[in-house]
C-alpha cells in the first residue's frame, strides 16, 4: 500500500476511534497534533511517515478514558498497523512513540528520546499550550465536573505520577502543575522557540483571571 493511502486509512481509523472524545482529546485535537509535528519535522528532520503514523495515533484509547489502563492504547494501534501490512520496523518506532509521549506529571524514565518521539511530544505539549491549552483544560475540567478555581486550595507542583493521574484539584491548579512547565520540557529548537509565545499568553491569562477574580478591574 501507499504511504498515502496508509494515512488516510489512518486518518479515518482515529476519527472513528474518537467518535464522541471529551473536546480537548478528540480529532480536532490530533488534527492539530498532526499538524504542528509536520510543521515541527520540516526544520528538526526525523523519519515524516513515522511521526506521521505516532501523531495521528498518540491518543488513541488514551489511558485516561479507560480506566487507567496503559496498555489498551499500544496494542490497538499495533493490531491496526499489523492489519495494513506495515514494516515491522516503522511499527516498532510508532508503538514507541504512543508509549511513551504521555506527560503524567513529567515523570519518565527515558534518557534518550529519538527524534521522531521528541517531535510528536513538542507537537502535543505545544497543543497543552496557549489559547488552545487553555481551553481544552476547561473543557476538560468542565467533562471532570471540577471547580474552576479554589483559592484555600492551592497547586501541588511536585504531585507524585500516581497523584497526578488522579487529581480532582481545580482546574487552575493544572495550569501550575502541568501547563506552565512545559515550556522548559520541549525536546527541539523548533518546539522551545514556539512554546516561548504560548507560555507568554498564559502569564497573562491567569494575571487577567486573578484581578477579575478579586474585583480589581
Ligand atoms: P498527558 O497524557 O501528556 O499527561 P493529558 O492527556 O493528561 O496529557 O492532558 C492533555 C490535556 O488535558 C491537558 O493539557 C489539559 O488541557 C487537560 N487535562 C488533563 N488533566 C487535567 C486536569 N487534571 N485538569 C485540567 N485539565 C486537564
Ligand atoms: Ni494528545
Amino acid at each position: 500500500m501507499e504511504k498515502e493511502q496508509i494515512i488516510g486509512r489512518t486518518i479515518s481509523f482515529v476519527k472513528e476511534q474518537l467518535a464522541g472524545a471529551e473536546g480537548g482529546h478528540d480529532w480536532w485535537h490530533v488534527h492539530r497534533v498532526y499538524q504542528l509535528s509536520k510543521e515541527i519535522a520540516a526544520v528538526e528532520g526525523g523519519n515524516l511517515f513515522v511521526i506521521e503514523l505516532g501523531a495521528l495515533l498518540h491518543d488513541v484509547a488514551d489511558s485516561k478514558f479507560h480506566q487507567g489502563d496503559e496498555t489498551k492504547g499500544p496494542a490497538m494501534a499495533r493490531d491496526f498497523l499489523s492489519s495494513l501490512s506495515i514494516g515491522n520496523s516503522i511499527i516498532s518506532q510508532v508503538i514507541f512513540i504512543i508509549e511513551n509521549i504521555s506527560y503524567k506529571g513529567g515523570y519518565s524514565s527515558l534518557l534518550q528520546k529519538p527524534l521522531e518521539l521528541q517531535i510528536v511530544q513538542d507537537a502535543d505539549r505545544l497543543d497543552a499550550t496557549g489559547a488552545i491549552g487553555i481551553a481544552r483544560t476547561f473543557n476538560y475540567g468542565g467533562y471532570k465536573n471540577r471547580e474552576m478555581y479554589n483559592p484555600s486550595i492551592p497547586p501541588d507542583l511536585n504531585l507524585t505520577r500516581e497523584a497526578y493521574k488522579n487529581s480532582k484539584a481545580p482546574t487552575i491548579d493544572h495550569f501550575y502543575e502541568k501547563l506552565l512547565k512545559l515550556k522548559d520540557l520541549m525536546n527541539t529548537q523548533e518546539g522551545k522557540r514556539r512554546a516561548q509565545q504560548r507560555h507568554e499568553f498564559m502569564e497573562l491569562y491567569l494575571e487577567q483571571f486573578y484581578k477579575e477574580w478579586n474585583s480589581e478591574i
